[in-house]
């Protein structure tokens, strides 16, 4: 039996990967399915919270129970984000975020011709919404959540990514072609901004999602 622990709490989950459109056939994108934002969704349904989950890109079913806005770019996450963060007690950006975009969108496509070059795609940077977010902090006591995906010094560079985003917790993943992305399992560490560390060993993304809730319900226990 689950424990309503976040009854009356309205929690924002973000889930996916961005796509950046270069053109109208092509864009730029990662691996993220949205398993572990959907399971953070699902597990929060279960503990009794009202959840406004927000997707980019994935083709899960609608989690019972969840309000789902659908997205495709990082400018229109950061949107729908900030709209519903407006009276969340808790945010959690599980989504892949792209860092950059294309500068330019080319309205056509872009085709290759004889005896040119190959095209450089310049880039430009997206709007980082974990940082807005944790620094702007609309609703007192709202307690923002990032996840961080590493492929090398995983913890170091976990650290010093929770002190930069500002957040109160950093959940730290390890990520690879075949690792995380798209699979069933997860396994990682909780960062809390207070210097705690909690580690969650190789399981289902759910029981990684139940860690977070844990730590989250146990600082709305505190306040
Ligand atoms: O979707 P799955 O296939 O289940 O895979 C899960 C996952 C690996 C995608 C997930 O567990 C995960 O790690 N999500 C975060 C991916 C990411 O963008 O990590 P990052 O280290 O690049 O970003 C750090 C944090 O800042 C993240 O919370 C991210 O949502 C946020 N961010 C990043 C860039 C940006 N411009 N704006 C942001 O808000």
């Amino acid at each position: 039996v689950t424990e309503p622990d976040l009854a009356g709490r309205h929690v924002v989950i973000s889930a996916g990967g961005t796509r950046e459109p270069l053109d109208p056939v092509r864009y730029l994108g990662n691996r993220s399915s949205g398993k572990q934002g959907y399971a953070l969704a699902r597990t929060a349904v279960a503990r009794g919270a009202r959840v406004t989950l927000i997707e980019a890109n994935t083709q899960l079913p609608d989690p019972a129970g969840a309000d789902v806005v659908r997205v495709g770019t990082a400018v229109q996450l950061r949107e729908a984000v900030l709209k519903a963060a407006a009276d969340a007690d808790v945010v959690v950006m599980a989504a892949a975020v792209a860092d950059f975009r294309p500068a330019a969108y080319a309205p056509g496509k872009i085709k290759k011709k004889d005896g040119e070059e190959a095209p450089a795609v310049t880039l430009v940077r997206n709007p980082d919404i974990l940082a807005e977010v944790a620094s702007e902090r609309p609703r007192e006591g709202q307690v923002v959540v990032g996840f961080a995906a590493e492929t090398d010094d995983v913890l170091a560079n976990g650290r010093a990514k929770l002190r930069r985003k500002g957040c109160d917790l950093l959940v730290v993943n390890e990520v690879g072609e075949r690792r995380t992305f798209g699979s069933e399992e997860n396994e990682a560490v909780v960062l809390g901004a207070d210097g705690t560390e909690t580690p969650v060993p190789y399981g289902p993304k759910e029981a990684l999602a139940d860690t977070v809730w844990d730590l989250v319900s146990g600082r709305f226990q505190e306040m």
